[in-house]
């Protein structure tokens, strides 16, 4: 299986499954790139493991994982960084046997929505049947762990990454400014800032959760003050990298830049931001490109739309087939999930774009230097 590191200068690569062999299986990333002499310590990082963390209300799947990150490299006796990577791994602790029995009863079975199917037919019979291996929601911890850290780093630049709850099965947030939105972030638990629709949204999801169902939505993702020219066209474009970046997350389905699919209903002198000067800066008057014009930062806010799909494990029966004997089955879960995603992803989500960021600031300051050996390199050639 490949595909497991994300980044060009800052490169986080993760391992480990939602079971794995059991006993001390865990999951543990690698952060390349980090600079050195940086104070990093384990609670840093679990502030942030905290907001994934299950088991937290009822929103969430019943399992209990304390998520507890331990630092094994990377960071000197000083408890600085010394510019080696670092090292994070949290272990599983919840891997109750009554649940490893029931993922092997089902475990030649399609699970509707799942990614048992695409996993045999790719790994055959030695796809990880527990737990849906690296295809479980707890791949995502040490992306999380990860994107901690890289919000250290952000922090500096004075850069901040916040998404949350705008949309769940059709009752929608009013539409807010970052300042707004960031006072009432996690203030509930869908981490929905609209506290009214909020208070609506829970409802609704516990109605569902009733039925043995569960519920879709969608996040939005704000990056607030990212500066100017991050973006490297053609291939590396902003929009490109933070797309990849959020599409490789689990039960992500669309991700909408700016105005995004609204496009379909807008004139040309709609969707155009008016530039305007501010104190002799370029400032736009709307934000419809999502602060990406020809792939680059044009110093506004990032502002994305993010589809999350209804968790697929439902206690609803539903059509299913035996891959071993080749019948056609029917399925009704009783495994541990999410009713909704929503009150948890978004902290993937973050934890993605702040490596997208820190990636794409580090590979513009490697150009920044590269243009000025260029100049030398000019210089030198007119002389
Ligand atoms: C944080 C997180 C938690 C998740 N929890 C669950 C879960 O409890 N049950 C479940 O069926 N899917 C869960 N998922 C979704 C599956 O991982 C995902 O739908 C599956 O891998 C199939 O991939 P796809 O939806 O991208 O096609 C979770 C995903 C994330 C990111």
């Amino acid at each position: 299986m490949q595909g497991n590191t994300f980044g060009r200068m800052f490169r986080v690569t993760t391992c480990g499954e939602s079971y794995g062999i059991g006993e001390g299986s865990g999951l543990a990333v690698i952060v390349d790139g980090v600079p050195p002499g940086m104070v990093l310590t384990d609670e840093m990082i679990q502030k942030d493991m905290d907001k994934r963390r299950p088991g937290q209300g009822k929103l969430d799947s019943p399992r209990k994982e304390t998520d507890q990150v331990h630092i094994f490299a990377g960071v000197g006796q000083d408890g600085v960084t010394t510019g080696a990577p670092v090292g994070m791994i949290v272990y599983n602790v919840d891997t109750q046997k009554v649940h490893i029995d029931q993922y092997y009863e089902y475990k030649d079975l399609i699970r509707p929505g799942h990614a048992e199917y695409t996993f045999f037919l790719k790994y055959g019979e030695a796809a990880d049947w527990c737990g849906a291996g690296r295809a479980s929601g707890r791949e995502t911890v040490g992306r999380v762990a990860a994107g901690a850290l890289a919000k250290l780093i952000l922090a500096r630049e004075k850069v901040e990454v916040i998404a949350y709850s705008v949309e769940c099965m059709g009752i929608q947030a009013r539409e807010m400014t970052f300042d707004e939105a960031k006072k009432n972030y996690r203030k509930n638990e869908i981490n929905c800032p609209d506290l009214e629709a909020a208070d609506e949204m829970i409802k609704k999801v516990m109605e569902i959760k009733e039925e043995g169902d569960t519920a879709g939505g969608v996040i939005k993702l704000i990056i607030h003050n990212i500066p100017a020219g991050l973006g490297e066209p053609v291939f590396d474009k902003f929009s490109a990298m933070l797309s990849h970046a959020i599409m490789s997350i689990g039960a992500v389905k669309g991700i909408e830049l700016g105005a995004g699919f609204k496009c379909g209903k807008m004139k040309g002198s709609d969707f155009n931001d008016h530039p305007y000067l501010e104190g002799g800066k370029v400032k736009f008057r709307t934000n419809n490109s999502g602060g990406v014009l020809g792939g680059i930062t044009n110093g506004e806010d990032i502002e994305v739309r993010v589809a999350i799909k209804p968790t697929p494990t439902v206690s609803v029966e539903q059509p299913s087939i035996d891959m071993n004997k080749m019948k056609e089955e029917k399925l009704s879960p009783i495994t541990r999930r999410d009713p909704t995603l929503l009150g948890r992803i978004y902290a993937v989500i973050e934890a993605m774009a702040a490596i997208t960021t820190v990636d794409a600031l580090f590979m513009d300051r490697g150009w920044e230097g590269m243009s000025k050996l260029d100049k030398k390199w000019t210089d030198l050639k007119r002389k």
